[in-house]
């Protein structure tokens, strides 16, 4: 177990410690958020955190501590920052309204619990007695924060997968559509984006 409370401020791991309550806070208040509007701006934030403090781990925080922590624990973070990005790249691509949209959050929020679960039960509690200025570490972390959110997150490759999938990459919520509607999935992507606009049209004024 990680004794979060006697690290200090600026040490590599209460920077991180720090972003895995900001990210479960954010999903906690999506699981009680009521209208969609607000659904969407907590989605949007915490796809911000989550890609922030993704580049922060894999540029600085694992090549550090990966040897040391060893590479069963390490693979396994990997492929868990791979499957989120995945489900970042669909959620930046997909639109307010999309019948899957607050799913496949609520699958990546899951999918993110687990993984935080993992890094502080098991990764963080390892990597503290690595041989390293963690307070170093730390500030390098925080300046690079500061980078990304000035100057955005650099492209990954699951952003370009997705793109390059032209948004049909979704079999299973394809699927749905096609089997609800009895347009097929073309009319169900039609029925879809008419509804989408209809949502985003401005109501007019009735005087
Ligand atoms: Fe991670
Ligand atoms: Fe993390």
């Amino acid at each position: 177990m990680l004794e979060r409370l006697l690290l200090p401020e600026k040490h590599a791991i209460a920077i991180l410690l720090k972003d895995h309550d900001t990210v479960k806070e954010l999903f906690d208040k999506f699981e009680k958020a009521k209208s969609g509007n607000e659904k969407e701006h907590i989605i949007q934030s915490a796809l911000t955190e989550l890609k922030i403090h993704a580049a922060l781990e894999e540029e600085i925080f694992y090549p550090t501590v990966r040897a040391h922590v060893g590479s069963d624990l390490m693979n396994e973070a990997d492929e868990e920052h791979h499957v989120a990005r995945v489900l970042i790249a669909e959620l930046d691509r997909g639109r307010h309204g999309d019948d899957h949209r607050f799913a496949k959050f609520t699958v990546l929020s899951e999918s993110v619990r687990h993984h935080i679960k993992e890094e502080e039960d098991e990764m963080l509690p390892k990597a503290k007695d690595v041989k390293v200025d963690f307070k170093a570490l730390g500030e390098r972390m925080l300046q690079r924060k500061t980078e990304l959110h000035e100057r955005g997150v650099p492209p990954d490759a699951e952003h370009a997968m997705v793109a390059a999938a032209g948004g049909q990459a979704d079999t299973p919520a394809r699927a749905a559509r096609r089997r609800r509607s009895p347009l097929g999935a073309k009319g169900a992507r039609r029925q879809q984006s008419a509804k989408t606009l209809q949502r985003r049209r401005p109501k007019r004024n009735s005087r």
